[in-house]
């Protein structure tokens, strides 16, 4: 997809063809609306979700449910507010009763995704969960087996860890993902 424009611009021409994507179509059908993306088309993180929940289908944005109000509390431990990072997911519509994405709902929506990539163009990416890490990443492993390194993808190092719901199931696993957001800080220059 070839957009010009400032960053503003493209996200928000892209996010209008995503308005208007009906490649699923069951998730056409049984979405209030899709959730593009939120936060700073600036920003040197950017976050990879797995797919809008049933919040999110309802307000539009992503991560503002249960999860995402666990994932905000994140991002302020580490220093920043939710507008300074950039906020999307792998799916851009809900999947009715929130079941995995499909291999094949994915790969309709890698264009979009691959496009919000391009254009935020951020030094670092953060893969919450394993949906978002076996689809940016092409692996089969478990978030156990990749976090505490950085992978690659084009010019940003990527970050994976537990996602936000699995945190609320395991709250054990929270000391993980701070260890996470220390490494990935440090390597930005703060310590947290
Ligand atoms: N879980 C996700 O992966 N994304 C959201 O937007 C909300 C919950």
């Amino acid at each position: 997809m070839s957009i010009e424009g400032t960053r503003e611009e493209r996200l928000c021409a892209v996010s209008g063809v995503v308005a208007d994507c009906r490649r699923c179509t069951e998730l056409a059908e049984t979405r209030t609306q899709t959730v593009f993306g939120v936060g700073d088309p600036n920003a040197r993180i950017l976050f990879i979700g797995e797919a809008p929940g049933a919040d999110e289908d309802k307000q539009g944005e992503p991560f503002v449910g249960r999860a995402g109000q666990l994932l905000t509390k994140i991002i302020e431990a580490c220093g920043l507010k939710r507008e300074e990072v950039y906020i999307c997911n792998v799916l851009k519509c809900r999947p009715p009763g929130n079941r995995n994405p499909t291999d094949e709902e994915a790969a309709n929506c890698r264009e979009y995704l691959d496009a919000q990539l391009a254009t935020v163009d951020p030094e670092y990416v953060v893969c919450w969960g394993s949906i978002a890490a076996k689809n940016l990443l092409a692996t089969k492993s478990p978030i156990g087996k990749l976090r505490g390194r950085f992978h690659e993808h084009g010019r940003a190092k990527v970050l994976c860890t537990y996602h936000p719901s699995y945190l609320l199931r395991n709250p054990a696993a929270k000391k993980d993902v701070w260890e996470d957001m220390k490494f990935l800080f440090r390597d930005m220059g703060v310590e947290l």
